[in-house]
């Protein structure tokens, strides 16, 4: 099989002072995380906020580095590249955040941002310049609009921007930490369909990130389900959808604001999703890490630990009740 990208064992860890008695604790945002990606697939990752999406695809770009594990990229071992190397190998992956506001620099207009990216690559100005024409081009927003700054454009036309300056680099790997959460639903739809055009068009490989499960199940390939650093299920998103096996993925599925995603509903459990980092003082907890919130846990899983463990091809659980 092509994996073209290998996570083993991830792990990342920060120390810190806990909120109540202010000891000195290691907090375990990644815990043990381990999956791969086909080339030219989309493998998402579904979790509520806390549960530290941005903090492992920050580990894999070793943008901050695991605490330990290993990433390897189309058979490139990172941990072992020297720092240049490394800033090197960075230029195949790039990553299209939330906010299209913080990465557009709004004293710079549109084309000096994309050139910015080629320069360093080295082109002519003349080349950099039909390069920005047919990036912007590919992203639909119009060339001769070039010359504006960023808040002469809209959200979803400043994403699609900041989505070809990520493609100025030519990179075949794209991680997009929730790309859309910030955009009305109609604009969501637009980015995700431009994004599965490029996919194909370029030959890209994702991992694509985002609380919302419904978003998840129709952009992505493969799903991973994360609670509290650690991997609960992983699945083809065919599986997730027909036979959601981990108690914590049928909630996310029972708290989805069913097709129309993207908008949460009143009435769905946000405030218990917004888990404040600081009752995990407990650096290594005993038993399941969703234990506590399940409704059909018993000692088993408050003593041990559940691992993933396949439960039909290709289909792996970490619960001991499934
Ligand atoms: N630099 C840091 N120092 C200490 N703790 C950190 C640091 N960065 C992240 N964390 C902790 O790691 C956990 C995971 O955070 P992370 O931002 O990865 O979550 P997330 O799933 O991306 O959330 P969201 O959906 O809100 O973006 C949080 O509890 C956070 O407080
Ligand atoms: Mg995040």
């Amino acid at each position: 099989m092509d994996h073209f990208i290998e996570i083993q064992n991830l792990v990342k860890e920060y120390y810190g002072r806990g909120i109540l008695n202010r000891r000195k604790v290691t907090v375990r945002a990644v815990d043990r995380v381990s999956f791969s990606i086909r080339r030219n697939t989309v493998f998402g990752l579904v979790g509520e906020s806390g549960c530290g999406k941005t903090t492992l695809v920050r580990s894999i770009l070793y943008l901050d580095p695991p605490t330990s594990g290993s990433v390897r990229i189309d058979g490139t071992l990172l941990g072992d590249l020297p720092a240049r190397e490394l800033r090197a190998f960075r230029k195949r992956m790039q990553i299209v955040f939330q906010d299209p506001n913080s990465a557009l620099n709004p004293k710079m207009r549109i084309a000096d941002s994309l050139m910015e990216g080629l320069i360093n690559r080295g082109l002519p100005t003349n080349v950099c310049d039909r390069r920005i024409r047919r990036l912007l081009d590919l992203v639909g927003i119009a060339a001769r609009h070039r010359r504006r700054f960023p808040h002469e454009f809209s959200g979803g036309q400043k994403q699609r921007i900041v989505i070809a300056r990520a493609l100025c680099m030519e990179p075949d790997f794209l991680v997009l930490d929730e790309p859309v959460s910030n955009l009305d639903v109609s604009i969501q739809a637009q980015i995700i369909n431009l994004l599965l055009d490029l996919k194909s068009e370029l030959t890209l490989t994702y991992l694509f990130i985002s609380h919302d499960l419904n978003l998840v199940l129709y952009f992505s390939d493969r799903v991973g389900v994360m609670y509290r650093g650690r991997l609960l299920e992983l699945a083809s998103s065919d599986e997730i959808l027909k036979a959601p096996c981990h108690p914590y993925t049928q909630q996310l599925f029972s708290s989805a604001p069913g097709k129309d995603h993207g908008v949460p509903h009143s009435d769905a459990p946000v405030h218990r999703n917004q888990q404040p980092a600081d009752d995990r003082d407990q650096p290594f907890l005993r038993g399941c890490p969703y234990e506590v919130e399940c409704s059909i846990s018993d000692d088993v899983c408050q003593e041990n630990e559940p691992h993933l463990r396949e439960i039909r091809r290709g289909h792996q659980v970490a619960c001991f009740k499934v």
